[in-house]
């Protein structure tokens, strides 16, 4: 039996994790829960599933009966500490996943990272410490946990370029004239995924493909030109990789989170999950393009942000978290978010940071400065 932590139980992917888990009751137990604000649901998911401790980041009130609740920025990480689960699923949304991760790697765990961010902010910090304590990640992401399926038995050396998929987002064929005038109704609804919102309009700016491009530079230590990104619209084909005798391995399957999620829980083994087959034969097409990085220009940034790699991710990551609340908010426009990412990183290229806690710190003012952008 395995112990498993949940954050971020009340997002899109927690719940999905909670559903597996829910699956294998015979191989996976959850020990600790954590969630934002949704007090209510995480009371609920703690009840379901007997677990006593839990951490709410936005927790006032008193702890409901035969639950402890901890609270506060720290409390995630702080739930891993004290559970000492075998396997911590992080799927908090944005930098507030950063601690947690790093507490998971610092005490051995097999961290099932769903938060990109937290390799994106502090890729180098968590991966020297994943060395250091003999910690596994195995991502969620369903790109990277196709490539990281795609590598098993093969050898690093041989791997020639990596393919990571995109799915274009709502607005891969909409003239890019006419992005000022979208509406987050319409950024909101992605044509093949369901997830939370943050990630839903960076996938309609192309700005998580950014993010996923920094990421497999952290789990997969492939430099960042050998690192490709291919659009498909189907999300069949979660992302490729290509070997030096220009094989490709493919890794395929249902847009669905959940075999992803319970890849993660199950390695090095697999799951039984009773999902619905793919049928290929009624795709009849599978289609490929190259991203229209005029159109599209968060690519283009992340690929410099990565010039210094140990600073300009995190201000990027806090710059768009701020710049796409304000476009949820409708203080700026769709194409304003990208202009607001740049400028953050222009103010502060050059920064030194030696810890995490400086990383922290470096996240909380490329925040202040975007939002001084946004009116
Ligand atoms: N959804 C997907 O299909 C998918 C796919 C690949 C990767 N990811 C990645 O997985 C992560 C989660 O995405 P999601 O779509 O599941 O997001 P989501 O639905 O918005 O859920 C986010 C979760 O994080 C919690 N949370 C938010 N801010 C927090 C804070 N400051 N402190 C502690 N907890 C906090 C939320 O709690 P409350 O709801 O209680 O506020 C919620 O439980 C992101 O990094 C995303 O890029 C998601």
């Amino acid at each position: 039996m395995k112990k498993v932590v949940v954050l971020g139980s009340t997002g899109s992917i927690g719940r999905s994790t909670l559903d597996v888990v829910r699956r294998r009751p015979d191989k996976l137990s959850v020990v600790g829960l954590s969630a934002g604000t949704h007090a209510r649901l995480l009371e609920e998911q703690a009840r379901e599933f007997g677990v006593d401790l839990v951490a709410l980041n936005a927790f006032s009130g008193s702890s409901p009966e035969g639950v402890q609740v901890l609270s506060g920025e720290k409390a995630a990480a702080e739930l891993v500490a004290l559970t000492r689960p075998d396997i911590v699923v992080n799927g908090i949304s944005g930098a507030a996943g950063f601690l947690p991760s790093w507490q998971a790697v610092r005490q051995g765990a097999v961290l099932a990272l769903a938060n990109k961010e937290s390799l994106v902010i502090g890729g180098d910090f968590i991966t020297r410490e994943m060395e250091r304590h003999g910690a596994r990640i195995v991502p969620v992401d369903s790109e990277h946990s196709a490539i990281f399926q795609c590598l098993a038995g093969e050898r690093p050396e041989e791997v020639s370029r990596i393919l990571l998929t995109a799915s274009g987002g709502p607005f891969r064929t909409r003239p890019k004239e006419s992005f000022a005038g979208i509406t987050p109704e319409e950024a909101l609804s992605h044509p093949t995924w369901s997830m939370g919102r943050r990630i839903t309009i960076d996938s309609a700016t192309m700005m998580n493909k950014g993010l996923e491009i920094i990421e497999a530079y952290w789990l997969f230590g492939v430099d960042l030109d050998r690192i490709m990104v291919v659009v498909h619209p189907q999300s069949i084909v979660h992302s490729m990789v290509e070997f030096r005798d220009m094989s490709i391995k493919a890794q395929m399957g249902i847009p669905d989170m959940r075999v992803a999620i319970a890849y993660a829980l199950s390695w090095p083994s697999r799951m039984e999950l009773n999902l619905e087959p793919l049928d290929l034969a009624a795709m009849k097409t599978l289609e490929f393009f190259p991203p229209d990085e005029d159109k599209f220009p968060a690519l283009g940034i992340a690929r410099e942000a990565m010039e210094q790699p140990c600073t300009l991710p995190c201000v990027m990551n806090a710059a768009d978290e701020t710049a796409v609340e304000g476009f949820l908010e409708r203080r700026i426009r769709f194409d304003e978010i990208t202009d607001i990412v740049r400028k953050t990183m222009d103010k502060l290229a050059g920064s030194r940071v030696s810890s995490p806690e400086d990383l922290i710190e470096l996240d909380r003012e490329s925040r202040k400065i975007a939002e001084n952008m946004i009116p």
